[in-house]
């Protein structure tokens, strides 16, 4: 059985999507089946996989509205190497029309029912605001994975993100962190280390030992429609997500 991640943080710019993509493709690079979803309406992850978001015949959009067929018929294979169930400018929409319907929360768990033991590793790739789909993203998760940025004020986002875990588990009760990844390290500055221990000394074994750098590469990369690993393969950006890789696959092995 494989596992099924959420990249969580009620945040935007913390590298969730970045990460989804990095730590996707470098799984599938390793061998491993991994579909990534993207759940957020920006598309950000299904256009940095060189996919137009605005020219897709079905997306989570149908997913959503149809539950009981799976996910399957929207689901595209990537030069990347994932799987990928894009998000589509319609999904905006989306919000509004499942607003009225019960158990909106756990259309996305209904979808993935049948797809689960055909992947090691599905991610799920949320938008930062907490609505339907960062909801539907946490119900279908096995556990959550946060980036959590090393800047003055990390720390402070996470009782936010714990009380909306505690929420979920009303309906998911086995929900929990999965691990905590600190993300855009600067590693110039002393404050970096400070917040990277203070976050340490919190949350113990929860954190990876990789630590993801800013690097320019990484934030070129989407444009270019390649993943880090082919776009720059010897940058420090590619080693982090790689390395952070081997670090999921030595914790959640198959
Ligand atoms: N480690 C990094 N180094 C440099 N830029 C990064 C890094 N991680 C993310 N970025 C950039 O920061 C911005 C926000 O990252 P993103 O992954 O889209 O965050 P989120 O999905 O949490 O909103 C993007 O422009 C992305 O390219
Ligand atoms: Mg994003």
């Amino acid at each position: 059985m494989g596992h099924t991640f959420a990249l969580a943080m009620q945040k935007g710019g913390v590298g969730k999507t970045t990460t989804t993509l990095s730590l996707g493709t470098m799984l599938a690079d390793a061998g491993r089946r991994v579909l990534m979803i993207d759940l957020d309406p920006q598309a950000n992850l299904t256009q940095g996989l060189g996919i137009d978001p605005g020219d897709l015949e079905y997306s989570l959009y149908e997913v959503l509205l149809n539950p009981e067929r799976g996910v399957g018929f929207a689901t595209r294979s990537t030069t990347a190497g994932p799987d990928l169930v894009p998000a589509s400018l319609d999904l905006a929409g989306a919000e509004l029309e499942l607003s009225g319907k019960v158990g909106r929360e756990l259309l996305l768990r209904k979808a993935l029912r049948t797809v689960r033991s055909e992947y090691d590793y599905i991610l799920l790739d949320p938008p930062p605001s907490l609505g339907i789909f960062s909801l539907n993203a946490l119900a279908a998760a096995d556990a959550v994975i946060v980036p959590l940025q090393l800047h003055a004020y990390a720390l402070k986002a996470m009782p936010q993100l714990e009380a909306t875990i505690e929420l979920v588990k009303e309906i998911h009760p086995s929900l929990a962190i999965g691990g905590i990844i600190c993300t855009l390290a600067d590693r110039r500055t002393n404050l970096s280390q400070q917040i990277e221990q203070e976050v340490r000394d919190q949350y113990g074994t929860l954190v990876f030992e990789t630590v993801i750098p800013i690097n320019v590469k990484l934030a070129e990369a989407p444009s270019s429609g390649m993943p880090i690993g082919k776009y720059a393969p010897h940058s420090a950006g590619a080693q982090a997500y790689a390395a952070l890789a081997r670090e999921l696959e030595a914790r959640y092995g198959h």
